[in-house]
């Protein structure tokens, strides 16, 4: 089969990660009898250099024409001072309202070989899991196109008066929680069953709604358990006894927030993918979907072989799975980076915390990402 992939390396460590997802592709494509296109357009920072606009609409109109998105990442100082909707950033959200992703779909779990990089001690891992083992495997399932990222904003007053104010809004459709919620209950349904809101319904309407909404749905998925907490809770519970959760779903900002807290959880945030996803359209064989790592351009460690490219790697796989249901093929690469891992490989983000490292070797992005592509050839 033939696929075409949309590819914006971004800024800062973007490209040398995306590149590595590529390669990582490129090899799976030649092993299993696929072709990869990939369609190199510019987003973020270096959109912004070139065109005066972290996303061109050619970027966007082009992406909707492939069959995915990978994205490497973007932002940097360089741009930090730019106005709100002239900033690198706009151009994730631009994308993701553009092509419709609507569920981020974000796995945080503890690999048994990054268990030293984990902050929390066994005994807490331990308590909260059911079966008593000292590690964790959650998925967010976060809104990605509504709420207050995209909701009504604005200022009043001349910005130096006291009463002068400004203003973000959190609103949801019916329709946008309904859908999100599916998504969120069929990924449940592949995994251990379990799902939980996460909301400040004691506080906001808007939370309030997504309850009841919540409610009906889980009248629908008898075998789904679901439960309720409010975010401020889920905040302590995720480091108190991650073990409890298996998807959490919850709004765009909540989401953000609460993705970020579960990566330290497993070692390094340069480990962890994502996937964003929307609805099949009748014009279009695949649903809409856009891949990314979970970090960020870390700038400071650009073009310096440091980066992690695991996470890109990963996004790759999930790509896979999720647009294109090559299921094969997405465990080939998350066996591939589990052999490395095995081997002792660690950039240095996710090297052991303790000072018995006798088997663990330090490496930077190329020589990790070069053992994983020998993993796959080998395996
Ligand atoms: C993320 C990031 C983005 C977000 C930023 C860069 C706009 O933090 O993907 O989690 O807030 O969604
Ligand atoms: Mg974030």
């Amino acid at each position: 089969m033939n696929y075409s992939i949309a590819l914006t390396p971004g800024d800062g460590i973007g490209p040398e990660v995306s590149s590595k997802a590529v390669d990582v592709l490129d090899l799976i494509g030649d092993k299993f009898g696929h072709i990869f296109n990939f369609v190199e357009l510019e987003a973020g920072g270096c959109a912004i250099d070139s065109t005066g606009e972290p996303l061109p609409a050619s970027t966007l109109e082009a992406a909707l024409q492939c069959d995915a998105l990978l994205l490497g990442a973007v932002g940097g100082p360089k741009w930090e001072t730019l106005p709100g909707n002239l900033r690198p950033e706009r151009a994730l959200l631009g994308l993701r309202a553009g092509l419709g992703v609507f569920a981020n779909l974000r796995p945080a779990a503890l690999l048994p070989q990054l268990k030293d990089a984990c902050p929390l001690k066994d005994d807490v891992l331990t308590a909260s899991h059911p079966e008593g083992k000292a590690n964790f495997d959650l998925l967010i399932v976060r809104e990605l196109t509504g709420g207050i990222y995209f909701g009504e904003r604005g200022r009043d007053g001349d910005g130096r008066s006291p009463e002068s104010s400004a203003f973000d809004t959190e609103r949801y459709s019916r329709a946008e929680i309904e859908r999100v919620l599916r998504v969120a209950y069929d990924a449940a349904s592949k995994r251990r069953g379990k799902i939980c809101l996460v909301d400040k319904a004691n506080v906001l309407e808007s939370s309030r709604f997504w309850r009841e909404i919540t409610m009906e749905t889980a009248a629908e998925y008898k075998d789904i358990e679901t439960s309720y907490m409010y975010v401020d809770n889920c905040a302590m519970q995720l480091i108190r006894a991650p073990g409890q959760f298996d998807v959490i779903v919850t709004s765009n900002i909540f989401g953000d927030i609460l993705s970020d807290e579960a990566s330290v959880l497993s070692g390094s945030i340069g480990m962890l993918a994502s996937a964003s996803i929307g609805a099949k359209s009748a014009v279009k064989k695949y649903p809409a979907g856009m891949y990314e790592p979970i970090h960020g351009s870390a700038p400071d460690i650009a073009g310096k072989d440091l980066a992690n490219p695991l996470a890109a790697i990963l996004s790759a796989a999930m790509m896979l799975r999720y647009s294109f249901s090559l299921e094969k093929e997405a465990l080939a690469i998350e066996s591939a980076v589990n052999k490395t891992l095995d081997s002792g490989l660690r950039t240095k983000d996710i090297a052991s915390r303790a000072k018995n490292t006798a088997n663990e070797k330090i490496v930077g992005t190329n020589e990790m990402a070069a053992a994983v592509i020998k993993a796959l050839e080998n395996g």
